[in-house]
């Protein structure tokens, strides 16, 4: 029998309406478009508005687009993954309110946090579950609602997140399409530099630690800037290496979008001309586990099936990791 490998058959995203330009920020902190421009990439981010809104609410519609492109009934579903840094509540999982408001009645559900690594790291855990032969259709969502844990008064950090998702779907391939390997790997002494101070266990959510403005994201840039560059483009490098790939092998890098130039350090490591680099940090920003799946979803109409992607990404943990996988599916 030939091996099966987990293959993307369709791929579907969300963005939210309101979008929250450089411009505006100029409003809320002392920060210019020139800076933020030069610096991140970044021009405008979307947020989600309205009472009562999670990031289970960004992860629904795209969902539901994704089911219908593939024409997938919700109860054919066997398992979805959601990855999340920003679940709508601590519990139950964000992924059995997807399943449940999608009508997957026969999904079993759980949440993954790998912070910006999470979609990466669900999509290889739902890839195995695909290859083992047990589940016939996996769906894998990476969405945030950041805007729900930024600090709109830290102008180093408010700059960069925003909020968004995508999901796609897994299903067996036996003709080689699919992923075919992956370095994931993490490094907790990297806490210090990116993490939330309050609100978990350690220290309960009390007035002082509301106050004291411990419930957003606590990250030291340019400490991250530096990891983020070497740890992306080292894995990216090495998973080439291993599958004896070049530059010109690759069709596309599929990079996390934190920082543009993480972003063009990774590809110019990995010898790819900026044509070959999926890129939407300019309209997004940093929607952390949705921005590999927004880039797939919005890049889906020039894919080709057989085409070589790199998948990259590095955040909080820290975490970072890089998938090869061939695309299996020419545009619909
Ligand atoms: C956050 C980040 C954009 C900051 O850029 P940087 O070039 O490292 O900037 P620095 O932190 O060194 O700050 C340089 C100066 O700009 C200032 N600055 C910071 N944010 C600013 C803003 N929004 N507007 C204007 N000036 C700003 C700083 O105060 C500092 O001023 P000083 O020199 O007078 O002290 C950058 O470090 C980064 O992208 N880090 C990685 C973040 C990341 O990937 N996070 C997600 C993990 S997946």
């Amino acid at each position: 029998m030939s091996k099966i490998t987990a293959a993307i058959t369709g791929v579907a995203g969300y963005v939210p309406e309101y979008v929250l330009t450089n411009k505006e920020l100029e409003t809320m902190v002392e920060t210019n478009d020139e800076w933020i421009t030069s610096r991140t990439g970044i021009k405008e981010r979307r947020i989600l508005k309205g009472e009562g809104k999670g990031t289970s609410h960004i992860a629904v519609p795209a969902v539901l687009e994704l089911l219908k492109k593939t024409n997938t009934k919700p109860e054919e579903v066997d398992l979805l993954i959601c990855a999340t840094t920003t679940p709508d509540m601590v519990f139950p999982a964000t992924a059995n309110l997807i399943t449940a408001e999608v009508g997957a009645v026969n999904a079993f559900g759980y949440d993954l946090q790998a912070a910006c690594s999470g979609f990466l790291y669900a999509l290889v855990t739902g890839s195995k579950f695909i290859e083992s032969g047990q589940y016939k259709k996996v769906i894998v969502v990476g969405a945030d609602k950041m805007s729900s844990i930024i600090d709109y008064t830290d102008r180093a950090t408010c700059i960069i997140f925003g909020d968004g998702g995508g999901a796609v779907m897994l299903e067996p391939n036996t003709e080689g399409y699919g992923i075919l390997d992956s370095v994931l790997k993490s490094d907790g002494t990297g806490a210090q530099y990116l993490h939330m101070k309050a609100g978990g266990s350690r220290k309960p959510a009390t007035i002082e630690t509301v106050q004291a403005r411990e419930h957003y994201a606590y990250q030291e840039g340019q400490a991250v800037f530096k990891f983020a560059v070497k740890g992306m483009a080292d894995v990216s490098a090495e998973v080439m290496e291993r599958n004896h790939l070049t530059g010109d092998d690759v069709a596309w890098l599929v990079p996390h979008q934190a920082n543009k130039r993480i972003i063009e350090a990774t590809a110019n490591r990995m010898g790819l001309s900026n044509e070959k680099v999926m890129l939407n940090i300019h309209k997004y920003g940093n929607t952390t586990s949705g921005t590999i799946p927004l880039c797939l979803w919005e890049y889906e109409s020039q894919l080709k099936k057989g085409d070589n992607l790199v998948l990259a990404a590095f955040g909080g943990g820290f975490t970072w990791g890089a998938i090869y996988l061939k695309w299996a599916y020419d545009p619909k």
